[in-house]
């Protein structure tokens, strides 16, 4: 056996070089991205076998030549000029455009060269891109809409208007939801404020920086209500979009969705959002594979649902499932003490938004306000608050600045009319001002003033056409 050399200090560098040389070589050849460094002169030094692959070049062949005799349509020799790096840019090679960077490369502040990047994405990734995509553009979309509905301004539990006991309790109770995770079902008639409470309930939870997303159950036709629900595949029918959609379920990930007038809900939808709740997974529609949601589920009606399970409308399997907290949200007519606050705040609102000096409630009004049953709630107390700034003629709000209506059911006498038409006229006359009033009740939402007249909305719409009302 030969007798083992000195070590060569020089030799074992070259050498450690040389591996690390390999090594970082090995690095570049698993890139998935095309990689291609030139020096000061613009010649090629570098390029890995992602790059010489695209050109269909041995690497021996590359090394060493001018870059703008290798690659079409390069600048990357400028780049090793200008030093200016050139992010996210489309450069055609061989037919295709591919999107890269061209970056300087420096060493201790000066520039010794320059270095290229092709993204060659795969198609997975892609598509996987395109999906994410679809999901942000529906979120927006989403929100955009949201916007401009009554979420103007967001709701926390400080926004909730009422110091009675019915609105405390019913803020206790938010509170104490919005601390955990189960369903929450919120009851009350209309113009309560379900709404309201739904979206404190959201502020105030865990899921705050999550998104919100409502449903009204009663606006969407039952054909359609599943594929907003669950979202669809591409495909799943005819006029599906390309990317397919997600459903609303998905939008609200990671937050709260808010599921209005679920006691309009047909029994075939009740049974899709059972399984959702117990499975806590959603199908698109047209989709083989399940995808988990992580959603908490907040609903409200103004029908007494207990009964409709008693009657056999309402399932009462989902009915438990839907109402582990139950929030009631008493009437205005059982808090007349929330009254005077509601209409103070309000009134600062408005005449804010308005910029006209901060109107008063004279007593007397105030009187009329209390004796009122409000059939309309806090809805009602609100448009007629407004109607009334409107109308006032000093700072001072007065009885004569009051609907009829409240007039009326509070004895005071408002003049009567000698009417001189036919019974047809009468008719028509009194079935505008129950239109104008519905519509005043429901402010303005024309879903509901169809509901509240027990007709369908193209009636209304037929109605408001005919007697002039915008
Ligand atoms: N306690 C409250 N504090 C502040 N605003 C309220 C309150 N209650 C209701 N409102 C206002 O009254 C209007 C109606 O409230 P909301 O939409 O929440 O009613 P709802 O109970 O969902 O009625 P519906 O059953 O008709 O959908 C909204 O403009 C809301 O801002
Ligand atoms: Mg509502």
């Amino acid at each position: 056996m030969a007798k083992p050399k000195r070590p060569d200090p020089m030799r074992a560098e070259l050498q450690a070089a040389l591996a690390r040389a390999d090594f970082l070589d090995g690095v570049l050849d698993s890139s998935y991205e095309g990689i291609v460094v030139v020096d000061l002169d613009g010649r090629v030094v570098l390029i890995n076998r992602a790059y010489c692959d695209f050109l269909g070049k041995d690497r021996r062949e590359l090394i060493g030549r001018h870059v703008t005799e290798v690659i079409e349509n390069t600048r990357l020799h400028q780049v090793a000029q200008t030093g200016i790096a050139e992010i996210s840019v489309v450069q055609r090679i061989r037919g295709q455009n591919i999107l890269g960077h061209r970056l300087p490369i420096r060493l201790d502040g000066r520039i010794i060269g320059a270095m290229g990047q092709l993204v060659f994405q795969r198609t997975e990734e892609i598509k996987g891109l395109v999906g994410r995509l679809n999901l942000l553009e529906s979120r927006i979309e989403y929100y955009e809409t949201q916007l401009q509905d009554i979420f103007g301004a967001r709701f926390t539990l400080d926004d909730v208007f009422g110091r009675s006991e019915g609105v405390r309790e019913a803020k206790r109770v938010a509170l104490k939801a919005a601390r955990g995770n189960s369903s929450v079902l919120i009851l009350g008639e209309s113009g309560v404020g379900k709404e309201v409470f739904a979206h404190a309930i959201h502020r105030v939870s865990q899921r705050a920086r999550g998104p919100f997303v409502k449903v009204n159950c009663a606006a969407i036709p039952e054909q359609l209500l599943e594929s907003e629900f669950f979202g669809y595949e591409p495909g799943a029918f005819t006029g599906a979009g390309k990317g397919g959609k997600p459903g609303k379920f998905e939008l609200a990930e990671h937050g709260t969705i808010f599921l209005d007038e679920i006691g309009d809900m047909t029994p075939n939808m009740q049974a899709k959002l059972l399984r959702v709740l117990q499975e806590k997974e959603i199908e698109r529609v047209g989709g083989v594979r399940p995808i988990p949601v992580d959603v908490r589920v907040i609903s409200a009606t103004n029908r007494d649902l207990k009964q409709a399970t008693a009657d056999a409308a309402f399932r009462n399997d989902l009915y438990y499932r839907l109402n582990v907290v139950s929030l009631v949200v008493p009437p205005l007519r059982e808090r007349p003490e929330d009254i005077p606050e509601i209409v103070a705040k309000h009134l600062t609102k408005v005449c804010g938004e308005m910029q006209v000096p901060l109107r008063r409630v004279a007593p007397d009004a105030m009187e009329v306000f209390r004796k009122y049953t409000w059939p309309g709630n806090t809805r009602e107390l609100l448009n007629v608050v407004e109607r009334a700034v409107n109308l006032a003629e000093g700072e001072v709000i007065t009885v004569e600045d009051l609907p009829p209506v409240l007039r009326a059911a509070a004895g005071v006498a408002t003049p009567v009319q000698l009417f001189e038409g036919t019974l047809a006229e009468a008719v028509e006359r009194a079935e505008r001002e129950a239109v104008v009033q519905a519509l005043a009740t429901a402010g303005g939402n024309k879903v509901r003033a169809a509901k509240r007249l027990g007709v369908h909305r193209s009636t209304l719409y037929e109605k408001m056409a005919r007697f002039g009302i915008d």
